[in-house]
C-alpha cells in the first residue's frame, strides 16, 4: 500500500489510482470526550491533520477549555474550539462532518467491557441524540465501550430521529488491527509498516477475531503460534488495563488508531479511492448478526462497501462460530436499551 496521509495507507493499487486533490477541503471534526485519556492525544493528532480545518472539542469536564487553549498554540492551521456541558453541544456539533466519540468510563482490572454498559450506554445515547439533532448528516465514529453494544444503541437513536444512514455509523476497531499488525510483525520479524492483518467480529474478548491466515505479506503460523497470537490480540486491552493498575485503559495507542481511522475516513470523503479499514458496522456479511466488523471501503458518504470475510481456515471458522452467540447478545442488549431506556 501507499502512505496517503500521516497514518493512512491506501491499498491496493493506490499508487496508480491516486488523484491530485486540493490540499485542504473545509472539514469540521468534533471530538466528544476530548478532555479524557483518549480525547486529548486524539485531539492533538487531529490538530496535526491536513484534512481537518476546524476541530470542535466537547466534554462535560471544564478541562476541555484548557485542552483547546493548549492545542490552539500549535502552529498548524486547524481552528480549535472548546465546548463544555450539554448546553454547548449545539455550538460544538453544528456544521460537523465527522464526529469521533471517546466519551465514557474506562475499565479497571477485573472488569469486562460489558461492565461499562450501565454508565456508557446512557452517555452514548445522549451524545448521539445531540448529533442527530445538530449534525444529522455527519459520520459518527464510536470508541466508547462496549462498542458491540454502543454502536447498536447509536443506530436506534438515529433511526428514531429519522436520520439513520448505516454508511455513516462506525464502531472503531482500528486498535485491534494496529495491535495485530504489531504483534505479528514482531513474532515473524517483518517490517512493521508492511504488515496488515484484518480483524473481524466485534471489539470484546472472543468477538475479536484476527484473520491471521489473510496476513499481508503472506506468512505461515504453527498451530501454537496462531493460538498464542490470537489470544494476545484478544487480550491486548486487558494487558494495558492491568499494566495501568486501576488508572484506566489504552489511551495513546487508541488515539493513534482513532487518528488513523479518522484520516482514512476524511480521505475517503475527499474522494481518495482506495481507503480501507476494518470497522464495526451494520452488515449482512454474517447471517443473524446485524452488526459485524470487517474490512470496509471508505468513500464520500462514509462506508462505500462492506467487504466479505474471504476464505477462513478451520481455526478461524471455529472461532467465528464460538463468538456469534456472545456478539449477538451484546448487539441485542444495546438495541433493547435504546428502545426502552431506563
Ligand atoms: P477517560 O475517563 O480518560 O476519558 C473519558 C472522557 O469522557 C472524560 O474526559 C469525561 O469527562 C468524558 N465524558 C464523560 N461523560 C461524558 C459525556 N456525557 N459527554 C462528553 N464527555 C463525557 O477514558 P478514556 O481512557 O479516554 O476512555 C474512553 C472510552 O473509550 C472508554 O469507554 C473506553 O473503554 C473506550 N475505549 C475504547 C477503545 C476501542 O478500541 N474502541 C479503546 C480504548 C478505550
Ligand atoms: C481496548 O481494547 O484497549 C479498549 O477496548 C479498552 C479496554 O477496556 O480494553
Amino acid at each position: 500500500g501507499q502512505r496517503v496521509g500521516v497514518h493512512a495507507v491506501a491499498r491496493p493499487g493506490a499508487a496508480k489510482a491516486r488523484r491530485t486533490m486540493p490540499a485542504v477541503e473545509a472539514k469540521r471534526v468534533a471530538v466528544l470526550g476530548a478532555a479524557g485519556g483518549i480525547g486529548q492525544p486524539l485531539s492533538l493528532l487531529l490538530k496535526m491533520n491536513k484534512c481537518v480545518t476546524e476541530l470542535a472539542l466537547f466534554d462535560v469536564a471544564p478541562l476541555v477549555k484548557g485542552v483547546a487553549a493548549d492545542l490552539s498554540h500549535c502552529n498548524t492551521p486547524v481552528q480549535v474550539s472548546a465546548h463544555v456541558g450539554d448546553a454547548e453541544l449545539e455550538a460544538c456539533l453544528k456544521g460537523c462532518e465527522l464526529v469521533v466519540i471517546p466519551a465514557g468510563v474506562p475499565r479497571k482490572p477485573g472488569m469486562t467491557r460489558d461492565d461499562l454498559f450501565n454508565i456508557n450506554a446512557g452517555i452514548v445515547m445522549n451524545l448521539v441524540t445531540a448529533c442527530a439533532k445538530y449534525c444529522p448528516n455527519a459520520i459518527l465514529e464510536i470508541i466508547s465501550n462496549p462498542v458491540n453494544s454502543t454502536v447498536p444503541i447509536a443506530s436506534e437513536v438515529l433511526k428514531a430521529a429519522g436520520c439513520y444512514d448505516p454508511r455513516k455509523l462506525l464502531g472503531v476497531t482500528t486498535l485491534d488491527v494496529v495491535r495485530a499488525n504489531t504483534f505479528v510483525a514482531q513474532a515473524k520479524g517483518l517490517d512493521l509498516k508492511e504488515v496488515d492483518v484484518p480483524v473481524i467480529g466485534g471489539h470484546a474478548g472472543i468477538t475479536i477475531l484476527p484473520l491471521l491466515s489473510q496476513t499481508v505479506p503472506s506468512v505461515t503460523f504453527s498451530d501454537a503460534e496462531r493460538k498464542a497470537l490470537t489470544s494476545r490480540i484478544q487480550d491486548a486491552g486487558t494487558e494495558v488495563v492491568e499494566a495501568k493498575a486501576g488508572a484506566g485503559s489504552a489511551t495513546l495507542s487508541m488515539a493513534y488508531a482513532a487518528a488513523r481511522m479518522a484520516e482514512s475516513t476524511l480521505l475517503g470523503m475527499q474522494g481518495e479511492p482506495n481507503m480501507f479499514e476494518c470497522a464495526f458496522v451494520q452488515s449482512d456479511v454474517v447471517p443473524g448478526s446485524p452488526f459485524f466488523a470487517s474490512r470496509v471501503q471508505l468513500g464520500p458518504e462514509g462506508v462505500a462497501k462492506v467487504n466479505g470475510l474471504g476464505q477462513l481456515n478451520e481455526f478461524e471458522k471455529a472461532a467465528m462460530e464460538a463468538m456469534l452467540p456472545e456478539l449477538k447478545a451484546q448487539i441485542e442488549k444495546g438495541i433493547a436499551f435504546a428502545k426502552n431506556p431506563p
